[in-house]
């Protein structure tokens, strides 16, 4: 079967630059699955539902219609309108990890990330790709780092877009969404049997890109 890496982990542990280098060095596509809950947080939004409303939630869910064109930087286009710009602020993450946390929801989302997994091979990022989304991936990351250097990146990351940032506020957030993910019922993050753990605290991208290029099989 088509082969496919999964980089599971929290918030801010540096799974998208990784995968993204990764897809690009081995030619293979590239699945960012929080960027789906984030569009769909986007949709509900506009359409001004309430974002803990399962059955409501979901509906938006199945109605989406999402194009991804993943060339230098992640286009995202939601009905046809370009939501890149959105997609990338922390109150689209925060919104995310609400709809993220409904069980009908994921099994709404499930088949258009199983869709991703095309010839020569795929990335998947995000919090659930080993243990739900591809449990049969022959090679399975857990990516993380601790959430104090999660934070400092994310900020840096957020200021280099020129997007204004506080550092303990984010620090919160993140606490606050690593909370979410892993109390959540449905597919709540955790690392699957046979992924291995990296924990990247004190390596730089590239090493991490490295190591987890030599284990592919
Ligand atoms: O890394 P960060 O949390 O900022 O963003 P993300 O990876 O784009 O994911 C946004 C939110 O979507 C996360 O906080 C998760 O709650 C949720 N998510 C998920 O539940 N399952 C995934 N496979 C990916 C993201």
């Amino acid at each position: 079967s088509v082969p496919v890496l999964t980089i599971d982990g929290p918030s801010g542990a540096g799974k998208g630059t990784v995968s993204r280098a990764i897809a690009r060095k081995l030619g293979w596509h590239y699945l960012d699955s929080g960027s789906i809950y984030r569009s769909l947080a986007i949709a509900a939004i506009a359409e001004g539902v309430d974002l803990s409303d399962e059955t409501v939630v979901a509906e938006v869910a199945k109605a989406m219609v999402l194009e991804f064109e993943c060339a230098e930087e992640l286009t995202v286009k939601l009905d046809g309108k370009d939501i890149t710009g959105q997609l990338g602020l922390e109150s689209t993450g925060n919104a995310a990890s609400m709809v993220a946390a409904l069980p009908e929801v994921r099994k709404v989302l499930l088949q258009k990330q199983k869709d991703f997994r095309r010839p020569p091979g795929l990335v998947a990022d995000g919090r659930d790709m080993g243990t739900v989304v591809f449990p049969d991936a022959q090679n399975k990351v857990f990516l993380t780092a601790s959430a104090e250097e999660r934070a400092m990146r994310r900020y840096k990351q957020l200021k280099e877009k020129g997007i204004d940032a506080n550092l303990s506020s984010i620090t919160q957030e993140i606490e606050e969404r690593d909370r979410r993910d892993q109390q959540r019922k449905a597919a709540p993050l955790m690392q699957a049997d046979d992924a291995v753990f990296i924990d990247s605290s004190d390596m730089s991208i590239e090493t991490v890109i490295e190591q987890i290029i030599n284990l592919i099989r």
